[in-house]
């Protein structure tokens, strides 16, 4: 059994659409594929229109149970997608899932524990991570025999790419087992002057690190998404469908493949190269004019509704985040002096969802959430510094 990670810091880079349609892809070729929804986003679920009220168990009982001894089968959250292709979803629970596994030992390696169980029932085994760094990404990396990082082909992307695979890295050197780290182009538009100068200077900085399979940017794999499908079963002759076929291919091939051994070399050695290179890679490239866009006029509360993480709205710095079970959400940082005594979000209403905003001066700041008495990464803000205790600090740019 193979276990491939599809991480990246980064949102929206397609780290879902190419584990649905890659799971697919691989399950279409006649390998037992499992989809396991790392991200409480729910996403997966989503694109393959497995209905959410239904989901009765996610994979947040089968982590906690792992974590606290009393573990449940996977099977028994599993969803049938079609022929060889299952989906363990996850749920908005797995949000807190770093909070409450705080402080017990091994929790690091629950996934790990879970997949070792399933070991004969699958060849594939695919897991969609959330956009951030936290235990739930770690688990993703303790299990993985192979890591994508799915880099979308524009400047803005490359330019956080060389610290995403710095942390990355961070998180692999703790890891015992070896992992082959690829990245994949994705969102690939050849009709952009800039997506083809990206993409033919990442291939001369990453080569033997980079698919040579591209996933283009193909709206039948939007369109397959909003439906509920997997493209192999929306379009079979689409674009899109070809690359992740092609994708399988090359995935399968790099494990049988005695010329490409230099893909199993260790992380350590990797990822320095493929930092370096990224590094290189983006003093290299200038970034074009970013067109001017027409700003939507959105009320304040419309503008909340939208997200979780840090905003600028009407001279405030907004932080709000998702913690269904927290009693107390706290904010520590350099502005407060690192004591959360001061600075408590609100609980708005009953959807798991806290808030608080502060007036803050221009400026760039450190900090954690605390999460009952619990300190953290801001699982919403994907830009983060290691402190002098190996965690990460959240990083905040006030303009
Ligand atoms: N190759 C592609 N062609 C066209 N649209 C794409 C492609 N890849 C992704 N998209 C679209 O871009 C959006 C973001 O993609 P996706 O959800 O896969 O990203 P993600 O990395 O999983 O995001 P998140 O970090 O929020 O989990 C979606 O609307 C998706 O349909
Ligand atoms: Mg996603």
């Amino acid at each position: 059994m193979r276990t491939i990670a599809i991480i990246n810091q980064k949102g929206g880079c397609g780290k879902t659409t190419v584990s649905i349609n890659l799971s697919a892809a691989l399950a279409a070729k006649g390998y037992r594929t499992l989809l396991v929804d790392m991200d409480p986003q729910s996403h997966c679920a989503v694109g393959l229109a497995v209905p959410e009220e239904q989901i009765e168990q996610s994979i947040y009982d089968v982590l906690i149970g792992m974590g606290r001894g009393e573990p449940i089968r996977i099977n028994e959250i599993l969803w049938q997608i079609s022929e060889r292709f299952e989906l363990a979803p996850s749920s908005i629970d797995l949000a807190a899932f770093e909070q409450q596994m705080s402080g017990v030992k091994d929790r690091e390696n629950c996934l790990r524990k879970v997949l070792d169980g399933i070991r004969d029932e699958y060849d594939y085994v695919v897991l969609d991570c959330p956009p951030s760094v936290g235990l739930l990404t770690f688990n993703s990396l303790r299990s993985a025999s192979d890591v994508v990082v799915p880099v979308e082909m524009g400047y803005f992307s490359l330019h956080g790419l060389s610290k995403q695979l710095q942390t990355l890295k961070v998180l692999c050197e703790q890891c015992e087992q070896k992992i082959n780290v690829m990245v994949l182009a994705s969102m690939y538009d050849i009709r952009t002057k800039m997506g083809r100068e990206i993409l033919a200077e990442l291939k001369k900085h990453f080569s033997d690190k980079m698919f040579s399979t591209v996933v283009n940017f193909n709206t039948k794999l939007k369109e397959a998404a909003s439906l509920g499908q997997p493209i192999s079963e929306y379009d079979s002759a689409s674009k899109g469908y070809k690359d992740f076929l092609g994708l399988a291919d090359e995935l399968i091939g790099t494990n049988t493949q005695m010329n490409r051994a230099e893909l199993v070399n260790s992380l350590q050695a990797k990822l320095n190269v493929i930092s370096a290179s990224a590094e290189e890679l983006l003093a290299t490239i200038q970034p074009a004019a970013k067109p001017e866009q027409p700003k939507p006029q959105l009320t304040l509360d419309e503008k909340l509704a939208d997200f979780y993480g840090v905003r600028q709205i009407n001279g405030q710095v907004v932080f709000t985040t998702l913690y269904p079970r927290a009693q107390t959400v706290q904010i520590a940082g350099d502005f407060n002096a690192w004591s959360p005594e001061s600075t408590r979000l609100e609980r708005l209403g009953d959807n798991g969802k806290w808030q608080l905003a502060l007036p803050l001066e221009k400026g760039i700041y450190k900090y954690r959430l605390v999460v009952d008495g619990h300190w953290q990464q801001d699982p919403y803000n994907d830009k983060t510094e290691m402190n002098p205790y190996g965690e990460l600090n959240s990083v905040l740019h006030v303009q």
